[in-house]
């Protein structure tokens, strides 16, 4: 088993810093890409559907000279045509990097221990991590470091969340959570975050998470897997909806982030997200810069 990024845990802060530095460097100045990739594949597995991560993957590994392999759900059928540890070997044995989108996070586990190429979690039911790469990178770019500056998640305290928290953890970003009862952070994920030296407050009001915010981030009331949930969800987070009212307790220049996809009048109003606060573009655009410089890492750094 190699070192890869089931989650950001698996980097330390100093890598983290090292890849936001790479991902800007790289933004800014394309032609001093290193073609780490060339004669290398990246594979690229989905059980979930995706509009950012796979486009983002295959150019970041293009443009680092390698060829991804988008593998459809339905090509592989994970533990009913074969194992997930068959897959995964099998993967190995062509490419450089396996990165995969699953249901459950135990098939990333299981992968990582088959074989001896990173394996990169493009999100599963526990993290999203390569988002929070993005994520961090917006911020930074936005108000030059993130150390300090205070992070306000509204909403379910989902996969996204539990990332936000490690990257807090990575980087020195504050966050503060506030969820309705029954859709709370994990408990383990907050206090590995805490033990890592993150600062992460939960909360049960929106109003006070947002309170003097420099950013608030909210995603999805109902993830990829959970749809039978949805008319349950809806009820439950009746009344979290980020509006502009809620917007402006935040500190005068807060921005507004979210993964995407976005539902509009539910868990943000459409006057939120394609008003002058939202970043959620530099957020999309940075998912193919930050992912990119995750690679360079893996590959030249171990
Ligand atoms: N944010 C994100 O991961 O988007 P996709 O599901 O479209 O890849
Ligand atoms: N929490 C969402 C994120 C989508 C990018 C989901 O898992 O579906």
């Amino acid at each position: 088993m190699t070192p890869g990024c089931l989650e950001l845990d698996d980097l330390d802060p100093t890598r983290v810093t090292r890849i936001l530095e790479h991902a800007q460097h790289w933004k800014e100045q394309p032609s001093t890409l290193p073609r780490v990739l060339e004669g290398f594949g990246v594979a690229a597995l989905f059980q979930k559907p995706s509009a950012r991560t796979r486009s983002s993957v295959e150019m970041a590994v293009a443009t680092l000279g390698g060829h991804p392999i988008y593998i459809r759900p339905e090509e592989v059928d994970l533990d009913v045509r074969e194992p997930v540890e068959d897959v995964a070997r099998t993967l190995a044995s062509y490419v450089r990097i396996i990165s995969a989108r699953v249901f459950s996070h135990h098939t990333l586990e299981r992968m990582a221990a088959a074989v001896d190429v990173p394996v990169v979690n493009l999100l599963s039911d526990a993290g999203h991590p390569v988002q929070a790469l993005a994520d961090l990178l917006t911020l930074r770019e936005r108000f030059g470091s993130v150390e300090g500056r205070r992070l306000a998640y509204v909403g379910d305290g989902n996969n996204v969340a539990a990332s936000l928290a490690f990257a807090a953890a990575m980087s020195g970003l504050e966050l503060v959570v506030a969820s309705p009862p029954g859709y709370e952070l994990d408990q383990q994920v907050v206090d590995r975050a805490r033990n890592l030296g993150a600062v992460v407050d939960l909360v049960s009001d929106p109003y006070d998470a947002v309170r003097g915010a420099d950013a608030v981030y909210t995603d999805t009331w109902t993830s990829m897997g959970q749809e039978q949930e949805r008319e349950l969800r809806l009820r439950a987070f009746d009344g979290w909806t980020i509006d502009a009212a809620l917007m402006k307790l935040g500190a005068p220049d807060a921005v507004f982030m979210h993964c995407l996809p976005a539902h509009r009048g539910e868990e943000v109003a459409a006057e939120v997200i394609d008003g002058p606060q939202s970043v959620v573009w530099e957020q999309t655009e940075n998912r193919m810069h930050s992912v990119r410089a995750l690679f360079v890492e893996l590959v030249e750094a171990p």
